[in-house]
């Protein structure tokens, strides 16, 4: 079945891999782009790569109502925990870990990770998702700047990239065509931009860019568009 998701506006999806449904960074309240509630969502698992606010969001609620497990690094899970979710993954950069229909693992990412309460979220990630049946492979990479070790990334063969694009708190739409080169994902979706005003993007400027100077092919989506990731034929 491969991998198609939704996005919901900034850097939260719901993505339905080989069937299953995943949610990564369910930040919808307070999110101006959001296009579902917590309430909507169902998934059978959690991913979430950093503990900011606009990340961490309604993963609280969302855990305790469906009951899925949060991937998450070891100090998240642990502030999870002590907040009341129950299953809390907690893994840690370059580990992989096997959840049934998928295998996660985290990347580094460079960025920061506090809570919004002050408290330490430990190291931030990004993650290389694996669907079991159909043998798709996407990579989220959180926020995070340009980094040269994407080209190891790369290496894994990725069908899909996703790419904060906003600048001023991740790396911009410069550096992303730049990543992108180091990907080489088949596909590749912006994320975390217009959001506010500091991340104001222009993102069909940026997809004429991805279509003119990588192999890659730019999907742009407004808030609650969907994509298939297509097999390779
Ligand atoms: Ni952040
Ligand atoms: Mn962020």
């Amino acid at each position: 079945m491969g991998i198609k998701f939704q996005w919901l506006g900034h850097s939260a999806f719901d993505m339905h891999i080989d069937g299953h449904s995943v949610v990564f960074d369910p930040f919808l309240t307070g999110n101006p782009l959001a296009a579902t509630t917590p309430e909507m969502l169902s998934p059978e698992l959690i991913l979430l790569s950093h503990a900011h606010g606009d990340h961490l969001g309604d993963t609280v609620a969302i855990a305790q109502a469906s009951g899925a497990p949060v991937v998450a690094n070891v100090e998240i899970s642990k502030w999870l925990f002590e907040h009341g979710v129950k299953n809390a993954q907690g893994q840690n950069s370059g580990g992989l870990g096997d959840y049934g229909f998928v295998t996660v693992k985290l990347t580094i990412a460079f960025h920061s990770s506090s809570f919004p309460d002050g408290s330490y979220g430990g190291n931030p990630n990004g993650f290389i998702v694996t669907a079991r049946e159909s043998g798709q492979r996407l990579y989220f990479a959180g926020d995070t700047a340009l980094f040269s070790d994407m080209a190891l990334i790369g290496d894994e063969r990725i069908d899909v990239a996703f790419l904060p694009i906003g600048d001023y708190y991740t790396m911009g739409t410069a550096d992303s065509i730049r990543a992108i080169k180091y990907i080489r994902p088949r596909f590749v979706v912006p994320m975390h931009y217009n959001t506010a005003p500091p991340i104001s993007q222009d993102a069909s400027g940026w997809a004429n860019r991805v279509s003119n100077e990588t192999s890659a092919v730019p999907i742009v989506l407004d808030p609650g568009g969907e994509f298939s990731v297509p097999r390779v034929v």
